[in-house]
């Protein structure tokens, strides 16, 4: 644990001035992502609905769309990004301004705690003071470069992340992951209730694990119920960006580091592209018409 800190004294120590910018509020928040036209949180009340599988996947088929994507993982406690993009194994390094390098794989950007540790398997025993700092640090001091999107994968819950998040960023669209089932919904109202009360936009909500199809008989069977994104969408005024199918493929690419966006069938990434394409659509982004230019 010692050395984590040290590490991030280290980290601390080569920005002292920006170190001392005072949080945000809800209302007002800071603007730590200057360099993004637009951010997008992947957000839920729940845990294992699919979020970071959702977020690696928007980014990577808005980078497939000829944007400049940039994904960071706010799980700090349980980062998986790194693993679904298959950069685990890179370690942090820094350029000639002594800013953190972020890895890069499919067209992203890549940053996320899990980085910053000796090796992957690591743990980062920290108070959520201190990974509140990391987070700031992570957006404060990684050259990202200019950016279309920042695409933020949240732990989930409501709590100290969520609101640190909502403090340090402009937030263009929150997207809300649940699966159909009542004990998702329940923890899923709260996040949307959140945030409301931090008055964070709504970009839409994505049921997950949604059907399966059996492969055999082509039968459509509902594991976890059905209608709880539907019911959400309608009883909070939220619009469904799309259903995703509980499918072992996804949960494969997942783990051999593979966004489905890139390596999919055709069926599988037209589940994701069809979100990215309705959230494009959706009129919630600041595009200047198109992407930015690489210059
Ligand atoms: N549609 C799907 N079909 C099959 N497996 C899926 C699907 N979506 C996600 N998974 C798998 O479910 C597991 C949990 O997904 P993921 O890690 O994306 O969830 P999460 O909400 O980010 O979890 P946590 O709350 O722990 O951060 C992973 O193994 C992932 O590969
Ligand atoms: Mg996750």
């Amino acid at each position: 644990m010692d050395s984590e800190i040290l590490r991030l004294k280290k980290l601390q120590a080569q920005s002292p001035n920006k170190a001392k910018v005072p949080y945000g509020n809800t209302q007002k928040p800071n603007n730590r992502a200057h360099y993004a036209k637009n951010v997008i949180i992947v957000t839920s009340g729940k845990g294992g609905v699919g979020k970071s599988t959702i977020a690696v996947n928007i980014a990577s088929g808005l980078a497939q769309r000829g944007f400049k994507v940039g994904i960071l993982d706010a799980d700090v406690y349980g980062p998986s990004v790194p693993r679904m993009l298959q950069v685990e194994h890179e370690r942090l390094h820094w350029n000639s301004l002594d800013q953190i390098v972020p890895s890069e794989n499919f067209g992203l950007k890549i940053m996320s705690a899990a980085l910053t540790t000796p090796s992957p398997d690591t743990p980062l025993i920290w108070r959520s003071s201190v990974a509140t700092s990391a987070m700031i640090q992570l957006l404060d001091d990684v050259a990202w470069g200019d950016l279309d999107f920042l695409v933020v994968d949240m732990p989930p819950g409501t709590g100290d992340s969520q609101l640190t998040i909502a403090q340090e960023l402009r937030i263009s669209s929150a997207i809300v992951v649940t699966t159909p089932q009542k004990v998702a919904t329940d923890d899923v109202r709260r996040a949307i209730r959140m945030l409301q009360e931090i008055k964070a936009p709504i970009g839409g909500l994505i049921e997950n694990m949604s059907y399966f199809v059996s492969p055999e008989s082509g039968v459509r069977h509902s594991i976890f119920g059905e209608g709880g994104g539907k019911y959400l969408s309608k009883e909070y005024g939220v619009s469904l960006l799309g259903e995703i199918p509980l499918d072992p493929g996804i949960r494969e690419m997942s783990d051999d580091g593979l966004p489905v966006t890139v390596g999919g069938s055709d069926l599988q990434k037209s589940f994701f592209m069809g979100i990215v394409d309705r959230l494009l659509s959706s009129g919630q982004f600041s595009l200047d018409g198109g992407a930015v230019k690489e210059c």
